[in-house]
């Protein structure tokens, strides 16, 4: 664990409440992300080693980015490759300002270094966010790692409607990312995961397809399922996005199933509603990756995301069929740090077993 997160950031982090904790190191990131030389300064710290990966037509130094939901409102970009990741995605954008559930809606269990959260996309907006976006760009402060959006629709809109808001608040950020994450599977928004049904996904995927087609835009569009989709389910609904014209998937969202929990305090804390995040989840996460692997990643490239906290959980996603990874919890309890010690990892793993490069270990585990 790096030195500065271990003696200040986390023990700071113990007393307070885990949004407010959120939001300060956000907080903080923000201001030392436009500083050029604390930049400087973060990145030698957290040095990660190189492990590149090329995806989409894009080079990516290593796999490990950060996961949708850590800058929401996409305030922190400059900071994110100065701790060490290779890529990031902000968002869930929207596309109507929402506040959110109501506080508390961020909860932590230490034991089981797990999260539940039931945020409920709380952010200002597509149009604020292309704003900032925007300024950002001009004032030269745009990373020069890939830069990734997550998408989800907005509460006041209804399923029948949802191809075009997804459609709308794509088009609003199209020229502020790289490629672009449709989330379906939130457990936060009622009905969203109702979304993840070939009809309704054949709607949202090819409205904005053709959005993308009046751009004459060739941007990566990718789908994020959830872990608790039935496999059947979940397969064939990625045949209707794939027909579609759907670039990738994203694999996996939060749960709304708890493991046995540890002690009285986590027993507590999976009583509560929402999305359990962190390492309970890594399992069912590589089965989904597994899954979809076997069926179209011949295809498509899928991103692994559930879980990820050390080199053992990256080769699982990777060997599983992930050919790039995120993660959010891990950051939480461990700090940037672990992403130099995941990376060395799969380092390691890679050249004790022989592969040539990263791209030789996607998928190798499945049959
Ligand atoms: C999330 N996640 C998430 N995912 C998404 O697609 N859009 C979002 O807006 C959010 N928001 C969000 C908020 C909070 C507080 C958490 C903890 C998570 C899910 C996240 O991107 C990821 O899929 C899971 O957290 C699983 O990864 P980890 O945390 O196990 O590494």
């Amino acid at each position: 664990m790096g030195l500065p997160y271990r003696l200040v950031v986390r023990p700071a982090m113990r007393f307070i409440d885990s949004e407010r904790a959120h939001g300060l190191s956000v907080g903080a990131l923000r201001i030392l992300a436009e500083n050029r030389l604390t930049q400087k300064v973060l990145a030698s710290v957290y040095r990660t080693p190189s492990l590149p990966i090329n995806v989409f037509g894009r080079l990516f130094r290593h796999p490990l980015g950060l996961a949708a939901g850590f800058d929401k409102s996409a305030v922190a970009l400059g900071a994110w490759p100065a701790l060490g990741f290779a890529w990031q995605e902000y968002g869930g954008i929207t596309r109507f300002p929402q506040d959110g559930n109501p506080k508390p809606r961020m909860f932590r269990s230490d034991v089981d270094r797990a999260l539940i959260n039931r945020m409920g996309f709380n952010n200002p907006g597509a149009q604020v966010v292309r704003t900032s976006l925007l300024k950002r760009r001009t004032a030269g402060r745009w990373p020069s790692t890939p830069v990734a959006a997550n998408i989800g629709r907005s509460k006041t809109v209804d399923n029948e409607r949802a191809p075009q808001d997804y459609a709308e608040t794509f088009d609003l950020l199209y020229d502020h990312a790289d490629f672009f994450v449709l989330n379906v599977s939130s457990p936060n928004t009622p009905g969203l995961r109702e979304l993840q049904e070939d009809s309704h996904i054949r709607d949202v995927v090819s409205t904005c397809v053709a959005m993308r087609q009046r751009r004459s835009g060739l941007k990566p569009l990718l789908l994020k399922f959830s872990p608790d989709l039935d496999p059947d389910i979940m397969l064939s609904c990625a045949g209707a996005a794939l027909s579609a014209g759907i670039d990738g998937f994203v694999a996996t969202n939060t749960t709304i199933s708890r493991p046995p929990p540890k002690n009285t305090k986590s027993r507590r804390i999976f009583a509560e509603e929402g999305g359990l995040s962190g390492r309970p989840l890594h399992q069912m996460s590589v089965e989904s990756i597994g899954t979809l692997y076997d069926s179209v990643g011949g295809k498509v490239p899928i991103i692994g995301c559930g879980g990820i906290e050390s080199g053992e959980t990256a080769w699982n996603a990777i060997t599983n069929g992930a050919s790039l990874l995120q993660l959010y919890s891990a950051l939480v309890f461990q700090g940037p740090s672990v992403l130099g010690r995941a990376t060395r990892g799969v380092r390691k793993r890679l050249q004790r077993e022989g592969f040539a490069d990263l791209q030789e270990a996607v998928g190798y585990a499945r049959p």
